[in-house]
């Protein structure tokens, strides 16, 4: 063991240069030793480290690594508090409408994630064809309540408009379209039932590539114009300007400009009522020195929007917030073994080699431009911190690697090997991205998976075993040699078609206990 003396004092980048602890290092740069709260959901308890309630090191004793662990609670959580920071904001900005929570799928569509993020009483904004499927089944089994929104944005294709429509003559008269494109207000002009749109303004769409969504400002007027004698009514406004805002000045700033626009809307259409900022919220998922304070932001935001519909003389609108990174980035990890030490050269970092890879089950790292994710160890606090690189070893990537050149150094405990490191914050977007059930890069193995959900008073596991060769050579077609080609089979019997709902859900392959010895009671 590596104890350290530590003789001036020193930014922390200089760390890695100075002989110290991961511990002293961690308590010099966040200020927590063996006890106390890194962020919102990880913490440190008599040395080891915690997941929310769940004790790392005893998880991994059970279920090994890798392993992904979705806290479901967290979710809960997440939406508990913003709802209730909104309160305070519209309590203080004495603002007149209402806040609406609408999380957006899209960053995460697993079963019980949907399903947790609903129960916290979130409404619901899908992005595509099969996310309106969903929530048409989710409706129809009441677990979507009929007066629950569901904003459908997006680009549509002709299915897509025609589940929306489906919704609506179903007689859902929550689902709210935002046109995105002129087209679509063709196809639903004609629907029978009348529909409450959105318009996606095109104009504060100023993220990179975010100015393909929405409509011009002449194509929002043309809709106006025609919406007369027809049963649908204009109701929202839909003014998205990025992603992670954590900049609260810059995001209310580009807001202005829409709110504006919001209300020289609602003078020419009085059915007009929300206004819809769309995602952006950040998330503390990434980094333990995040900040942002979401009720001040909202008192902000409210007592803008008040002063602006004050001088256009307008009534306020509810406003709608879509949480995706927000709602689920912080409720799921990673838990890697770093399998083989390999030593840098000409000075550089030493290679931790993980028994999995990052590139696949994290491809932000690989996709968004510094993107940062909240490693730590399991173990081994009193070695000494060392810059370290990660590499994936399940691939042979070069790309396969985080840090990304050129990012901040990740420091980690000297290691032989056998260290075992948490990856904290994948729980939006990642799993996603990476793709479920199918083969992914180098073949690499979907990792298992522990789910841990609120029933009661309860916490509940299940576990989703890793994914086998078999379950990945049958996507690539290689089972087929049982079934020669050119052999007749009697044709298959006509069975009703499961919907996606029922699919899914048998899908996964459960195995459901009460609790566990990893998990404590506070
Ligand atoms: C229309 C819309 N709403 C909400 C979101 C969710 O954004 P975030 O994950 O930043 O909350 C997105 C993300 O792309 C989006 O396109």
């Amino acid at each position: 063991m590596a104890f350290c003396v530590v003789l001036r004092f020193f930014a922390w980048e200089d760390l890695f240069e100075l002989e110290q602890t991961y511990r002293d290092y961690l308590r010099a740069r966040y200020g927590v030793g063996d006890n106390g709260s890194l962020n919102d959901f990880i913490s440190r308890r008599d040395g080891k480290l915690m997941f929310a309630k769940v004790d790392l090191e005893a998880l991994v004793a059970e279920h090994g690594a890798p392993l992904e662990v979705a806290y479901c609670p967290l979710i809960t959580e997440q939406i508990d508090r913003m709802q209730e920071a909104a309160g305070r904001a519209r309590a203080e900005a004495a603002y007149a409408g209402a806040f609406i929570y609408a999380y957006a799928t899209k960053a995460n569509f697993s079963e019980e994630v949907v399903r947790t993020a609903l129960k916290a009483g979130a409404h619901y904004e899908t992005s595509s064809v099969a996310d309106a499927r969903i929530a048409m089944d989710l409706w129809r089994r009441g677990i979507v309540p009929a007066e629950r929104y569901i904003f459908c944005n997006g680009s549509k294709e002709a299915d897509y408009i025609a589940a929306v429509l489906k919704l609506r003559v179903a007689g859902n008269a929550s689902v709210v379209p935002v046109l995105d494109d002129l087209d679509e207000w063709g196809a639903y002009q004609a629907c029978p039932a009348g529909l409450q749109l959105g318009v996606r303004a095109r104009e504060y769409a100023k993220c990179s590539g975010g100015d393909r969504f929405g409509l011009l400002p002449d194509e929002i007027d043309e809709v106006v114009a025609s919406l007369s004698g027809t049963p649908h009514q204009l109701v929202l406004y839909h003014a998205m300007v990025g992603s992670q805002l954590e900049d609260q000045d810059a995001w209310l700033a580009k807001l202005e400009g829409a709110v504006e626009a919001y209300c020289l809307l609602r003078r020419q259409v009085p059915t007009l009522r929300m206004f819809n900022f769309g995602g952006g919220m950040p998330t503390s998922a990434y980094d333990l020195g995040f900040e942002f304070d979401y009720a001040g932001f909202l008192e902000q935001l409210f007592a803008r929007i008040a002063a602006t519909c004050a001088r256009y003389g307008v009534p306020v609108p509810d406003v709608v917030g879509e949480f995706g990174r927000y709602t689920v980035a912080s409720h799921s990890m990673y838990l890697f073994d770093v399998g083989k030490v390999k030593q840098g050269r000409n000075g550089e970092a030493p290679w931790y080699l993980l028994n999995g890879s990052l590139m696949v089950s994290a491809p932000d790292t690989l996709i968004v431009d510094d993107q940062q994710f909240i490693v730590l160890p399991l173990t081994d606090w009193d070695q000494q911190a060392q810059e370290v690189r990660l590499g994936g070893r399940r691939t042979c990537d070069s790309d396969d690697q985080y840090p990304r050149p050129g990012q901040e150094p990740l420091l980690l405990p000297k290691s032989d090997g056998g260290l075992i490191i948490a990856v904290f914050g994948v729980g939006a977007y990642q799993a996603m991205l990476g793709g479920k059930g199918g083969a992914h890069h180098c073949l690499n193995p979907e990792m298992k998976r522990v789910i841990i959900e609120q029933e009661g008073d309860q916490l509940v596991t299940r576990v989703v075993e890793e994914q086998s060769l078999s379950q990945i050579m049958t996507a690539l077609g290689y089972g087929t040699e049982t079934q020669p080609a050119r052999t007749r089979r009697a044709p298959a019997p006509r069975v009703r078609r499961p919907d996606i709902w029922r699919t899914t859900v048998r899908m996964v392959n459960l195995r459901r206990a009460p609790s566990s010895g990893w998990i404590t009671s506070n």
